[in-house]
């Protein structure tokens, strides 16, 4: 199942492993809809938005989504159709536990069940992630992952999913991106709790650390044979110029960004840089004895990374504001390459070589942790100018971007990288935070008002890329 790539004068054949995964990812709260229906709880998002619409595009909240809930079946189906041989969702923690702890929701375990079996049946393989940035909110209530109470409820909720799925689920996720939850509700402002706190911060991505551990422990426990990971967004930091104080602060930007959960998930150990900036802040974590040990020696089997775009770091140009909270861009500038390529419509930079900077960088200081693209993806506001008659969506500019990601993930593989496979974000457009439904990701196009889909460009050529094990140009 080597990979190979055969280049004649004519074109170049880019050939992937016959049992590479082909799929998407997608999350509970965009995708199923259903977000008062079938005895789930609330979870931050439902509270969220009843408190503020307006911090929500065009005021559209997820109780509807893509309503997987009710379409799965047709879904599933369609993803058959399009030759994908695994899916990768995640669990609602407050449709499976309404109040996040106690009493286990039975409407939402035949849910899943049938949600696995249907992929099963279809010969897709599913992926389970369990945190996609959905705290209950009788959690949040109680501190969220700020309170270690809060740990051992999610470490409660994983080892349920274990045992209610594991006879058929293998490839198990503990979190994705878990330090979008830490930006977004705890620096930045743009999740629930709305706290700019950087010492906070810090504590919630710490319990997030401790409780991917304590699952990954309580799954090798209870003697399942699968294989579980975690997903992080990895984004290559590179500083303006070889000039040591841009080098420093893009190494200071990948320690906070890349390296804060990379390295405690793949070697069990968090990188010098970023100690030595949490006690200069006097930010360091509470801890509890034995918690360093254990996550030292409850490490990762596979790495799921969302890949989108990288950073560019230059120095700090001028000392920061001492009156205002501190901010990890105290510590360096972004930088605006230019000439970089962007992807107009989201407004991120796309830079394909990025994929592969990161796979050879895991292949040379990660051990060679098996590995995989579980996202990557390009937003799209307004897509529906794109429609043919039909309504498909002549997406191009995606098949674009899928296609160069992929370049660069066979060159790593050649390269000796271990990456197993390649997934979009997402199977059908859905719901995206307080985006909403602002930017299209899927390979499938959903009319929001009726609910029918329709298969874009890409998607018809991605299952060609399937079906080729790769391709040629
Ligand atoms: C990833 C997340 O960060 O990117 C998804 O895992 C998210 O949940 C996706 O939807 C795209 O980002 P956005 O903000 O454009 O929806």
């Amino acid at each position: 199942t080597n990979p190979t790539e055969t280049k004649t004068s004519a074109a170049v054949t880019y050939q992937f492993p016959t049992d590479f995964w082909w799929g998407t990812a997608s999350s509970a709260t965009q995708m199923e809809g259903a977000a008062f229906e079938g005895g789930k709880g609330l979870n931050i998002w439902d509270y969220w938005y009843m408190q503020q619409p307006n911090r929500f595009f065009n005021g559209v909240s997820a109780t509807e989504a893509s309503n997987f809930y009710h379409l799965y079946e047709q879904d599933i189906a369609l993803m058959k159709e399009l030759g994908h041989n695994t899916f990768r969702f995640s669990i609602s923690w407050s449709r499976l536990f309404p109040e996040g702890v106690g009493e286990v929701n039975e409407e939402a375990i035949t849910f899943y069940n049938n949600v696995i079996n249907c992929l099963i049946d279809h010969g897709i393989e599913p992926f389970i992630n369990l945190y996609h940035f959905d705290m209950p909110m009788a959690l949040q209530d109680r501190g969220g992952w700020e309170s270690r109470d809060v740990v051992d409820a999610y470490v409660q909720f994983a080892k349920t999913c274990f045992e209610l799925f594991g006879d058929r689920v293998t490839t198990w996720f503990t979190h994705n991106e878990p330090i979008v939850p830490v930006e977004g509700g705890y620096l930045y402002d743009f999740h629930y709790p709305n706290v700019v706190d950087f010492k906070r911060a810090v504590q919630v991505a710490y319990h997030s650390i401790l409780s991917s551990a304590l699952a990954i422990q309580a799954y090798r426990e209870q003697g399942q044979s699968g294989q579980i990971g975690i997903i992080l967004n990895l984004t290559p930091s590179y500083p303006r110029s070889q000039h040591p104080a841009d080098v420093q602060a893009s190494r200071l930007a990948d320690a906070i960004f890349n390296r804060s959960f990379l390295d405690p998930s793949v070697l069990g150990t968090f990188p010098e840089e970023l100690i030595d900036v949490l006690q200069e802040q006097g930010a360091m974590p509470e801890m509890q004895s034995g918690d360093l040990d254990l996550i030292r020696a409850n490490t990762i089997d596979l790495l799921g990374i969302n890949y989108y775009q990288p950073r560019r770091v230059k120095a700090k140009a001028s000392l920061p504001n001492p009156d205002a909270p501190f901010l990890p861009e105290n510590l360096f500038d972004f930088y605006e390459m230019p000439g970089r390529k962007m992807n107009p419509y989201r407004g991120w930079e796309i830079y394909e070589q990025g994929v592969y900077d990161i796979l050879i960088n895991l292949k040379d200081n990660y051990g060679n942790i098996p590995c995989f693209i579980s996202e990557n993806g390009m937003g799209v506001e307004g897509e529906e100018r794109y429609r043919d008659a039909d309504g498909s969506v002549q997406d191009d500019y995606r098949i674009d971007f899928i296609r160069e990601h992929l370049k660069w993930t066979h060159r790593a593989l050649e390269e000796g990288a271990n990456v197993k496979g390649y997934h979009l974000w997402t199977f059908m457009d859905n719901w995206s935070w307080s985006n909403a439904y602002k930017n299209r990701y899927g390979f499938v196009g959903v009319d929001l008002t009726t609910q029918e889909r329709t298969v874009k460009k890409s998607g018809h050529w991605f299952k060609q890329v399937i079906a080729n094990h790769g391709f040629t140009e």
